[in-house]
């Protein structure tokens, strides 16, 4: 058999440890994750991506692979995580924040997939304007992937 690349067709590619940086945090943006979240992670598995739940493992053979995981890269031994992000309560709904709310819609282009009236009528913008919504890990989010639902000339 020759070697393949594990997790070479998976979209999204799997984790890469050894760089140590997580999506699935409760820490501030650049922190390493805490154990907690690590540990959240296995429990929950990643929705919409290869990634399972590891609830079936017990508690210990959760904190052993954390512990396990960690070793991957030097980032754990050199950083402490920084402490986890306090979330406010959701600030109430005011004439100014729809005003502001309309302004980023407008901005950020939401109807060009959402459509200007909220009732999905925008048509999918092209591959050069989703090719721009980039994440840490991956030139292609999910947004620029391509869209089975439309029709191949709308792709
Ligand atoms: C590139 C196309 C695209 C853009 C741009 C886009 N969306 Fe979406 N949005 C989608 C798609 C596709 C879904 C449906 C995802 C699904 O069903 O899993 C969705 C779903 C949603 C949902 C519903 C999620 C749910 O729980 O059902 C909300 C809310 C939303 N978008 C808000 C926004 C806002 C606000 C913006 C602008 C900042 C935006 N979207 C920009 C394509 C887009």
């Amino acid at each position: 058999m020759h070697a393949t690349k594990p997790g070479r067709y998976l979209e999204p590619r799997p984790r890469d440890f050894t760089a140590a940086v997580f999506k699935c945090r409760s820490t501030p943006t650049g922190s390493l994750p805490l154990d907690a979240d690590l540990y959240q992670t296995l429990e929950r598995g990643v929705h919409a991506s290869a990634m399972p739940s590891w609830y079936a493992l017990t508690k210990q053979e959760r904190v052993d692979l954390i512990a396990y995981i960690k070793g991957f890269s030097a980032r754990f031994k050199e950083e402490k995580p920084q402490q986890a992000l306090s979330i406010p309560a959701e600030p109430v709904a005011s004439q100014e924040s729809i005003t502001r709310g309309k302004d980023i819609f407008r901005k950020m282009e939401c109807s060009k997939c959402h459509g200007a009236e909220g009732a999905a009528t925008g048509r999918r913008p092209p591959r050069s304007w989703t090719a721009r919504i980039r994440d840490n890990w991956n030139p292609r989010t999910a947004g620029a992937a391509p869209d089975k639902t439309l029709d191949a000339d709308e792709r």
